[in-house]
């Protein structure tokens, strides 16, 4: 038997939600294990990576007991008191890899559902959930993953994770400028201090009050205000060269209502009300152009669905 789950692509923190708040995205990896025909085989993870562009990430992703997907899917097992043992896990990869969109969660995510119905669905989501998130480290890109659409998530001290659906007005529109380089969020979170300022926790947690009661009431002038952060994205600056550039010289552009960094890095999520497209474009190449950083663009609606069998 061989199972496949398709799982979307997320975004995370947006702004205030340090390791909190995530959306899904329509851009894919799916992730099929099944058992192998030979007992004795051992494991078999092929990574295929359908943007032939990327083939260096293929390489650096272990194929052996050391990847992520692998890891999820032994403690599912762990968890029902077994051990994985002949193993074929495919991996095909549409998210660009270390750019901050959630590759790893996509495919953390999808092994564990394929496990999961391999095995006869012997656990049920909230389970998968916390498995997901204790592999991952954080549930912010997992929650959406698993779910879609906009989510809040926190992984609580029991180890569960706890998360809400927020609404999103379909007026606000998501640009995603991709440069050509990655960033991998170990080293992302590596620059982060052990502790902040009390100011810049309250400055987040203002906003992200305001960022929820923004997405419930449509209220594009709060949302403009919530979209800020001084618990990650100041410490990352020197990581994504152009990052507060890009976010001053947006400020004022009409239509423009966010800039914030896509989790980790190195992606930048602009958030807009539908005009401007052609100015917001030109002005993240210009900026990106000058710090010698080459850019894609992707204008993407919010995946409503979360990952799903197939
Ligand atoms: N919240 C995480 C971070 C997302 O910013 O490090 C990256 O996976």
């Amino acid at each position: 038997m061989k199972v496949s789950v398709k799982t979307p692509a997320t975004i995370a923190n947006l702004g205030p939600g340090f390791d909190s708040f995530g959306l899904a995205l329509p851009l894919y990896n799916i992730v099929s294990v099944e058992e192998t025909v030979l007992p004795g085989s051992g494991i078999e993870i092929n990574i295929i990576n359908e943007k032939n562009n990327e083939e260096r990430n293929i390489i650096d992703i272990p194929t052996d007991k050391n990847n992520i997907v692998y890891k999820a899917i032994e403690l599912l097992y762990n968890f029902i008191g077994q051990v994985p043992n002949e193993l074929k896990i495919t991996i095909k990869t549409q998210i660009p890899i270390s750019r901050g969109l959630g590759s790893s969660a996509s495919v953390i995510v999808g092994g564990l559902i394929a496990a999961n119905e391999l095995l006869g669905r012997v656990t049920d989501e909230k389970v998968l959930l916390s498995i997901a998130t204790e592999i991952e480290g954080h549930p912010d890109n997992i929650a959406p993953a698993f779910k879609g659409g906009v989510m809040m998530s926190s992984w609580e001290e029991d180890g569960s994770v706890v998360c809400r659906s927020l609404p999103w007005n379909d007026d606000w529109k998501l640009m995603v400028c991709i440069p050509d380089y990655e960033l991998n969020t170990d080293v992302s979170r590596s620059v982060l201090p052990k502790e902040v300022p009390m100011a810049s926790a309250i400055y987040n947690l203002k906003r992200s009050a305001m960022f929820v009661d923004a997405l419930y009431n449509k209220d594009e002038e709060l949302l403009k205000l919530a979209l800020k952060d001084k618990l990650h994205q100041p410490y990352r600056e020197k990581l994504v060269p152009g990052l507060n550039e890009i976010t001053n010289n947006l400020k004022h552009v009409n239509g423009v209502i966010g800039t914030v960094l896509c989790g980790a890095g190195p992606a930048i999520l602009i958030i807009y009300n539908g005009i401007g497209v052609s100015e917001i474009k030109e002005i993240v190449s210009n900026t990106w152009d000058y710090f010698n950083v080459e850019t894609s663009f992707l204008n993407l609606p919010i995946e409503k669905n979360g990952a799903v069998i197939l």
